[in-house]
């Protein structure tokens, strides 16, 4: 790392509702406790931060996530850097007839938030941008989408808001491979735990661990239904609710440049991969993600 340090910087919102985009900050270099402080309250204010044209070794983007929260290995081990294994590569290319990265965030372009699934979730992921593909007109391709979640609890009615106040939805990890026909091939191979593993009920409405704030809960990739009530009631419930979470005004569309690096925090926001580029055109990207707590 630079002895050279920030001090400043500056914060341009990217929706009306969330994100922002953070400049005059080299993460390669020094960030004193300070400055470090004020990225932290941006990124709880905010829930998603961009910084463009960072030039980042591992070590850095390990360093400045860790700043975060203790960080998690992820289960695919296969896809971990050697020399960093808090770092998940995600990718579409084949090398050597192989994957080099996990290319199932491409495959599986449903909204979620990480790793609803287990009792204690991710809190928060830092995506950089290596490789990003184009079309032939230079439009990026890729492009990642985020949905604000504390938007879409706002959003809701008194009446709605006590309704779902101790409604608890299901989250199962494999909840979209036993949905898919039973040849689709992706490149997930679950074990039998985990296809076994039962689901988790989290709260869907969820409080803030840091801010307090309140945000919806959800995740299409994992939910299967809201505990406790009729089957065709949490059909109902769960699609109004996906729908608002995602309405158009509270989502920001993220069209990749190489070297962006975004945060996001995984309790007020869901976000969804956009699968429209393939082989050759090249996507690459390291991911680390910080560890969560138990949703209230
Ligand atoms: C993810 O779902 O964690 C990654 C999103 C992306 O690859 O754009």
């Amino acid at each position: 790392m630079s002895s050279e340090t920030n001090s400043s910087f500056q914060i341009k919102r990217l929706n009306p509702y969330f994100g922002a985009e953070i400049s005059g900050i080299d993460l390669s270099k020094d960030i004193d406790e300070e400055t470090f402080s004020k990225i932290k309250d941006a990124y709880y204010e905010y829930s998603l931060l961009v910084f463009h044209d960072q030039r980042i070794s591992p070590k850095v983007h390990v360093d400045f996530s860790k700043r975060f929260g203790s960080l998690e290995i992820h289960s695919l081990k296969q896809y971990l850097l050697e020399d960093h294994p808090e770092i998940l590569l995600l990718s579409n290319i084949i090398e050597n007839g192989k994957p080099i990265g996990f290319a199932d965030t491409e495959r599986v372009a449903t909204w979620h938030t990480d790793t609803s699934y287990l009792k204690t979730p991710s809190a928060g992921s830092a995506l950089y941008a290596l490789e990003v593909p184009y079309d032939s007109k230079g439009n990026s391709l890729g492009n990642t989408l985020f949905a604000s979640t504390f938007a879409a609890y706002d959003a809701l009615s008194e009446d709605m808001k006590i309704k779902l106040r101790d409604l608890k939805a299901l989250h199962k990890m494999t909840k979209a491979y036993d949905d898919a026909p039973k040849d689709t091939i992706t490149a997930v191979k679950f074990t039998d735990e985990q296809i076994k593993r039962p689901p988790e009920n989290h709260p869907i409405i969820r409080t803030h661990p840091v801010t307090g704030r309140k945000s919806i809960y959800l995740s299409p990739l994992c939910v299967t239904k809201i505990e406790g009530i009729p089957e065709a009631e949490s059909k109902k419930i769960l699609q109004e609710l996906d729908k608002l979470c995602t309405r158009e005004d509270f989502v920001y569309r993220h069209k990749w440049k190489a070297n962006d690096l975004i945060m996001w925090d995984n309790c007020s926001t869901q976000h969804l991969a956009v699968s429209d580029y393939a082989p050759p055109l090249r996507r690459k990207m390291h991911r680390t993600t910080f560890a969560g707590s138990i949703p209230f």
